[in-house]
């Protein structure tokens, strides 16, 4: 595992973390990661309108996992991450899947040793990768595109760090307006975060095109890409 990697990965293998987080992260009506989560399902379906096989690496409770096999009732899914809590909590909320979610504790920074297939329509990932520094960040996508299959999707929801402006412009409106009820606990970010131009350039090294940015609010993007036919 990276340098950076211990801690971030640590803490969420600590039980007493990992339930304060699930508690605080907000559901229904006053989670504002639903709409881009289904429109990631929607932009895979205009291309692939019956993807066979969706892993979700660092999936945790599984909520974005959840929506692509709302979505698309043939498909299969993996589920992975490396705490063994969200793994207690992905097997209840993922329950109603029955056999068509497999579960694999694996680091997201090793997923070669993790053993997940290969030959994917949809690697997704939300809200981890931003624990990971530029080069680790690269090292990551490289990783995960090697998993698709031809003209498969790599979907990443994730926090990035903005410019400074925009960081005091963000943080002052989400405060006024979009405050949490329970914030969620602390825990350890690399600052500065990976920026928008990061998580292109590494999409791009890995290969990937078709390259966007498909949904952005304050500091959480949708990017989106894919891998090339041959
Ligand atoms: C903020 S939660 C997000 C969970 C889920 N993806 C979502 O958006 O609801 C971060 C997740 O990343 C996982 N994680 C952190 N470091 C990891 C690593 N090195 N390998 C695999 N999973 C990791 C944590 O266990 C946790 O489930």
């Amino acid at each position: 595992m990276a340098q950076q990697g211990p801690t971030a990965a640590q803490v969420w293998s600590d039980p007493a973390f990992a339930t304060a987080w699930l508690g605080g992260d907000p559901d229904g009506a006053r989670d504002l990661l639903a709409l881009p989560r289904t429109i990631a399902a929607q932009l895979v379906a205009e291309e692939k309108p019956e993807p066979e096989l969706v892993v979700d690496i660092a999936s945790g409770a599984g909520k974005f996992l959840s929506v692509l096999l709302t979505a698309f009732p043939k498909a299969r899914g993996v589920w992975t991450d490396v705490s063994e809590t969200m793994l207690g909590q992905a097997r209840e909320d993922l329950a109603d899947f029955g056999d068509r979610v497999t579960f694999q504790v694996g680091d997201m920074q090793a997923l070669r040793a993790a053993g997940l297939p290969e030959g994917v329509d949809v690697v997704l990932s939300s809200r981890a990768s931003h624990h990971l520094d530029r080069a680790q960040l690269h090292a990551f996508y490289q990783e995960a595109a090697g998993l698709l299959a031809p003209d498969g999707w790599l979907v990443n929801l994730d926090h990035i760090g903005p410019e400074d402006v925009w960081d005091r412009r963000y943080r002052s409106v989400r405060k006024k307006h979009w405050a949490p009820r329970k914030p969620a606990p602390k825990h350890h970010h690399n600052y500065p975060l990976t920026s928008v131009e990061d998580h292109l350039d590494g999409y791009r090294a890995a290969g990937l095109t078709e390259v966007d940015v498909a949904w952005k609010a304050f500091y959480t993007c949708l990017f989106a890409g894919r891998r090339p036919q041959g």
